[in-house]
């Protein structure tokens, strides 16, 4: 089956909303977009409506990197999903390894997450990972499958029919160390496996698996000729329009 490929970017916590208006105006003069792939942008929550006007011309689509599990409440400093999604945000990161790590993010979090995330319409772009300590002691896909396994737990195939996966290992994220595309592939085929064990072979096939840890514009093709590998989530090189050119046009 061929997968569309969805080649997004994860600005975490850079550019205000001037910056990002900036960015995509760069962004759009290089890059007339194909048409055979997907391509978001994770921005902080200030400048989601900034950067949804920005692309209003364009198909890109623009994320949130984070939503509570609640649609409202006393929860000061929280943003909801259907509060995101009323930017006209389409899609949002969930579970990345930067929250579970620093903000005490749980699986049982990310799950909550997730069924608020798809109740607002929002394109689910879940992360996993192991950590170096977890890969070196040959526990990665233990960790790979307990963490899609608390995700996804109680949603139907149909509920998860937009999912899109990042594996994202943790020793391979700001690090400049990628992992190498057959390390990549061999768990992006564990995690294939593993969803068409729990949701049914047909959205195992349908479903996204982006590779995040260093993308660079000049490791991306080689990625992204695995099988497997149906896209990127990029981190460092998404924060400057010429790279993330490069990268979302890369020669497939
Ligand atoms: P880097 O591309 O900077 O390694 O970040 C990856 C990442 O965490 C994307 O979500």
């Amino acid at each position: 089956m061929s997968r569309k490929p969805f080649l997004a970017g994860n600005w975490k916590m850079f550019k205000t909303s001037a910056q990002a208006r900036q960015f995509f105006s760069e962004l759009i003069k290089l890059s007339p977009l194909k048409d055979d792939r997907e391509v978001a942008l994770a921005v902080p929550f200030p400048s989601l409506e900034a950067s949804v006007a920005a692309v209003a011309d364009t198909p890109i689509i623009i994320a949130a990197q984070n939503v509570y599990f609640e649609n409202e409440g006393a929860f000061t400093g929280e943003v909801s999903a259907p509060m995101a999604a009323a930017t006209g945000a389409r899609a949002v990161i969930l579970g990345h390894s930067e929250r579970r790590q620093f903000f005490g993010d749980t699986g049982a979090w990310v799950n909550k997450k997730l069924g608020a995330a798809l109740a607002a319409g929002l394109i689910p772009i879940l992360c996993l990972g192991e950590s170096l300590a977890e890969r070196e002691g040959g526990r990665a896909f233990d960790v790979l499958a307990a963490q899609l396994k608390e995700a996804l737990n109680g949603f139907s195939a149909a509920d998860l029919a937009s999912l899109v996966i990042a594996y994202e290992p943790v020793w391979a994220i700001g690090s400049g160390k990628t992992a190498t595309p057959e390390t990549a592939q061999e768990a992006h085929v564990f995690i294939r496996r593993h969803l068409a064990e729990q949701l049914g072979d047909k959205t195992a096939e349908a479903a996204r698996i982006l590779y995040g840890g260093s993308v660079k514009p000049d490791n991306i093709a080689k990625l992204m000729s695995q099988p497997d590998i149906d896209g990127a989530l990029a981190g460092g090189a998404s924060l400057d329009a010429a790279a993330f050119a490069r990268i979302i046009n890369f020669d497939a």
